[in-house]
């Protein structure tokens, strides 16, 4: 299973919009698509309502979670809730939890799509630590533009 992560320290510039996208697309491309919500807003998961476990995905900090595995291709939504308001201090053992049950999913989907909150935290951390791609959409507008551009001379100095 890869694991993609649209992540980006900006509110709305369209990551909910092409998560929720890329699980139809990877569906309708015959793959099994796991949906993770780790956004309390939970609008993925309002959209992708049909596909819920009902199983929230704050789990996935907290204990190991048997997530109910696919035969063929579809979409398995593991939703946001409020649950994720709690779960904020950078705690390695959160995120080795979080990683932990993303491998032993990995086993039964092909393709795990993690939409993130616009507010770096501990829930975005561990999405980026678990999976191999990041989709960081922006906005084209000169701001961010600007900010782009500070961020890559930071992280190359
Ligand atoms: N490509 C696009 N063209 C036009 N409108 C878009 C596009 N992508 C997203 N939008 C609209 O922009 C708004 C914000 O999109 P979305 O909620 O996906 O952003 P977000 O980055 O997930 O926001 P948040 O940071 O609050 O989670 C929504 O109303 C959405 O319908
Ligand atoms: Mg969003």
């Amino acid at each position: 299973m890869k694991a993609l992560v649209v992540n980006n320290e900006k509110g709305g510039v369209g990551k909910s919009t092409i998560a929720v996208h890329l699980a139809w697309y990877f569906a309708e491309r015959g793959k099994r698509v796991l949906f993770l919500d780790l956004d309390p807003q939970s609008n993925g998961t309002t959209t992708l309502a049909a596909h819920a476990v009902g199983i929230d995905a704050a789990a996935l900090f907290a204990r190991p979670v048997a997530v109910p595995s696919m035969a063929s291709a579809g979409i398995r939504v593991l939703g946001g809730s409020a649950a994720l308001r709690g779960i904020v201090a950078v705690d390695g053992k959160l995120i080795e939890q979080f990683r932990s049950n993303i491998k032993d999913a990995s086993r039964a989907y092909d393709i795990a799509v993690i939409d993130t909150p616009p507010t770096f935290g501990v829930r975005n951390l561990a999405a980026l630590i678990a999976g191999q791609f990041v989709l960081a959409s922006i906005d084209l507008d000169d701001y961010a533009s600007r900010a782009l551009k500070r961020c890559s001379s930071t992280s190359s100095a």
